[in-house]
């Protein structure tokens, strides 16, 4: 158990435990489709994640170009609900294989939204990379290529995750369990 800023955090996946299996993601990305691959990191949440992932590949003779968008969700639960692009990417996607990286999926509507635009803009290929599945919670067919952890359905922050704004800095992934005395 950590104690930061006045609240108490389990730690649900330690660093140690989220390199290692960074190490073995980016095994299993060598072997898929990763010729000229673009890998784009989902903004804000994977920020962190897809700084090691994309290191991690780099150990085993991976050289993808990175670029960065970023989604927001709205109205999530209403009839309305959908996604947005706050900051789009500014390379050419068309013939490319891309890797889309991201924190948690849960929903699915975030990363099914971006994998459907990338193969509107031909896009040859679209993979997902996710830290976390959250599989209990999904909504469309979705599913990630490669998954880091199956994640329980718990609220977790760190690693790149936030709750209101903060503790993105942490470098375990955690789960706010309460006030500390
Ligand atoms: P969805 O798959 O479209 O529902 O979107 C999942 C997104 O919601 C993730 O990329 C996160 O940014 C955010 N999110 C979902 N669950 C959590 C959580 O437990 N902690 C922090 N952010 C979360
Ligand atoms: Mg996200």
């Amino acid at each position: 158990m950590h104690i930061v800023r006045g609240k108490k955090i389990d730690t649900l996946y330690s660093a140690e435990q989220i390199a290692a299996r960074n190490a073995e993601l980016a095994t299993q990305i060598k072997e898929g489709p990763t010729e000229d691959l673009l890998v784009i990191s989902v903004l804000k949440g994977s920020f962190i994640f897809a700084a090691d992932l994309i290191r991690a590949m780099h150990s085993t003779g991976m050289a993808p170009e990175v670029e960065f968008i970023t989604l927001s969700s709205y109205g999530a639960g209403t009839v309305s609900q959908g996604v947005r692009i706050i900051k789009d990417i500014d390379s050419d996607v068309h013939g490319r294989d891309i890797l889309l990286i991201d924190d948690i999926l849960e929903s699915g509507r975030t990363l099914r939204f971006a994998k459907e635009l990338m193969l509107e803009r031909g896009a040859r290929n679209v993979t997902i990379a996710v830290l976390l599945d959250k599989r209990v919670k999904r909504q469309t067919e979705l599913e990630a290529d490669y998954v880091g952890f199956e994640c329980p359905d718990y609220f977790v922050v760190g690693y790149g995750m936030d709750v209101a704004y903060a503790f993105r800095e942490l470098p375990f992934v955690g789960i706010v369990t309460g006030d500390a005395e």
